[in-house]
């Protein structure tokens, strides 16, 4: 049986990836909804049957756990996708409790990045309301760099100057740490290093996510460990041609080590 990972396209690889080396006895299914990238720039509504209908399809394969590898489609569907489904659900959600937490010493900020959909959830206005009391955290969505990513454009001064725009309102000084808020962010980890103060830290949630994930299938005794890490590739519009996108993605995150 293998753990399968969702994402509208490619972000979740980035949570893939951390799975793949903590667990390299495991198999694994990779999901991306095609059809409908991007999610975080679509209605609540849109999105909810986008993802109850990709993860319809992924619970016909052999599957012993899913994760949700998008920030967005759980803030929209992960209490609902729970009731539904028998395997057990895994979902993320931007990394702002440790993020603050790292910062209690120093007192500087956190500014999280993510999609304009997770921003405007209750999900994430309550996970805020509920642990930053000092009102800490700022937010910044940033809908295009999802595009960039699809397209796989990383490292290139399209994006320096996008980051450099989008963050001139913003006295860097005064911030400690960066949440990656969404799965497709920790592709430009490296570009944010060179363009960030070198005192700004920068998390996402991949880590915590397979952690969780661990936990989960330790407690139900399946994980196995018998797999060699052996991985499918699928994808709504059935697209051989992002399949192969996908398989260079994860190979772009696999030589910068992240
Ligand atoms: N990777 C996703 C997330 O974590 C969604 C990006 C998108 O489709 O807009 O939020």
């Amino acid at each position: 049986m293998r753990i399968a990972f969702f994402d509208s396209g490619i972000g979740g690889i980035t949570v893939l990836h951390e799975a793949m080396k903590q667990l390299p006895h495991e198999d694994f299914l990779y999901f991306a909804d095609t059809l409908h990238v991007p999610y975080g720039t679509k209605s609540k509504e849109e999105v909810f049957t986008f993802v109850k209908k990709c993860v319809d399809t992924i619970s016909k394969e052999d599957v012993k756990a899913l994760v949700i590898a998008c920030n967005t489609a759980t803030s929209i569907a992960i209490a609902e996708l729970r009731k539904t489904y028998e395997m057990p659900i895994i979902g993320m959600e931007p990394a702002v409790k440790p993020a603050l937490e790292m910062n209690r010493s120093s007192g500087k900020r956190v500014l999280v990045f993510a999609t304009p959909l997770t921003l405007k959830q209750s999900k994430y206005r309550d996970l805020v309301s509920r642990i930053d009391d000092m009102g800490m955290v700022d937010s910044l969505p940033l809908p295009e760099l999802v595009d960039f990513c699809e397209q796989l454009i990383v490292e290139s001064q399209q994006i320096i100057d996008y980051f450099h725009t989008q963050l001139i309102p913003f006295d860097l000084s005064l911030y400690g740490t960066v949440v990656l808020g969404c799965t497709h962010y920790p592709f430009y980890r490296g570009v944010l290093k060179k363009i960030l103060p070198s005192h700004i830290q920068i998390v996402d949630g991949s880590a915590g996510t397979v952690n969780r994930l661990i936990q989960i299938l330790t407690h139900r005794d399946q994980l196995f460990g018998r797999g060699d890490g052996d991985l499918k590739f699928m994808c709504s519009n059935n697209d051989t041609a992002y399949i192969e996108k996908m398989e260079k993605a994860l190979k772009m995150l696999r030589n910068v080590g992240e």
